[in-house]
């Protein structure tokens, strides 16, 4: 039977397209304060700089491409005879384009509008603002980003817990280990006798519960680590 991968990615798989991680030097919470902008209390109040923070990222992602990282997890989700699960922190649709057709956005998608109202959810086509309505319940200015913040739950976190239990392998990439529920993962699979693998830039700060960890850019790392899990 072939084993069953579990993959969780952060910020760093997406780092070489460009796209700002949160913690390294030079990272988004170096350059505005997390309260403001990643919190339900920021988003009360101050509503127009948080979307104005989120469209900045929603630009952002017009401008840049998968990378190497992203293509190979593509290909192990369609090449490989085992499960692969593959859930992501990030917001961006980088997965997607690269040609995932599964990927578990458990902290939203920077490409969604969510109404705090009717909770109905629609495609971001562009800047999201006060100005809007729902198109579902015709609410004024009740839409908000599609972003799980800090202090709200992350999305389907039972089908989450379930898939990693089920995995024989836990693989985290471009993850600083910071934020929990994910943060936890690791622990989750050392409890349960599941092997684990970091792929990650540098240390994360769970670095020492992994099985194995290999540091360097997702780009030479996860492309190596496909073509070992194709040929096993
Ligand atoms: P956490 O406590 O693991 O936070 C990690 C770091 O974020 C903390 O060390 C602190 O520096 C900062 N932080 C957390 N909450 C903060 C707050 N309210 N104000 C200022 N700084 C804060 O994260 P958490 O708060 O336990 O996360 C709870 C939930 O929020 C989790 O379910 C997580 O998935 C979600 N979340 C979402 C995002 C996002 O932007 N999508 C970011 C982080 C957490
Ligand atoms: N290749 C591999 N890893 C990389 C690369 C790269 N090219 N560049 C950076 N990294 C690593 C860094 O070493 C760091 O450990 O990616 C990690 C990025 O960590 P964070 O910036 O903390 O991003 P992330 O772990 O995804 O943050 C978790 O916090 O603020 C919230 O919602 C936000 O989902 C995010 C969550």
């Amino acid at each position: 039977m072939t084993a069953s991968i579990f993959i969780l990615t952060g910020a760093g798989i997406s780092a070489e397209s460009g796209v700002a991680t949160f913690r390294d030097a030079g990272g988004l919470w170096s350059k505005v304060k997390l309260e403001d902008v990643a919190t339900p209390e920021g988003f009360l109040r101050d509503p127009a700089a948080v979307h104005a923070f989120y469209n900045a990222r929603r630009a952002n992602l017009r401008e840049v491409e998968p990378n190497a990282a992203h293509y190979a997890l593509a290909r192990l989700q369609r090449d490989y005879e085992g499960e692969v699960t593959l859930v992501t922190q990030n917001i961006d649709d980088l997965h997607e384009r690269a040609g995932s057709r599964s990927v578990i956005h458990m902290h939203g998608e920077l490409s969604l509008s969510l109404c705090a109202h009717c909770g109905a959810r629609a495609k971001a086509e562009s800047d999201l603002s006060l100005t809007l309505s729902c198109a579902a319940c015709g609410t004024a200015s009740s839409l908000r980003p599609d972003v799980v913040w800090f202090g709200e739950m992350p999305y389907r976190m039972n089908e989450i817990y379930d898939r990693l239990m089920d995995a024989d392998l836990f693989v985290s990439i471009g993850t600083s280990g910071a934020v929990y529920p994910a943060a936890g993962f690791v622990a989750e699979a050392r409890t349960a006798g599941i092997r684990s693998l970091e792929l990650n830039l540098e240390p994360s700060d769970g670095t020492f519960l992994f099985d194995e960890a290999r540091h360097g850019p997702a780009s030479k790392l996860v492309p190596a680590f496909v073509e070992a899990a194709l040929a096993s």
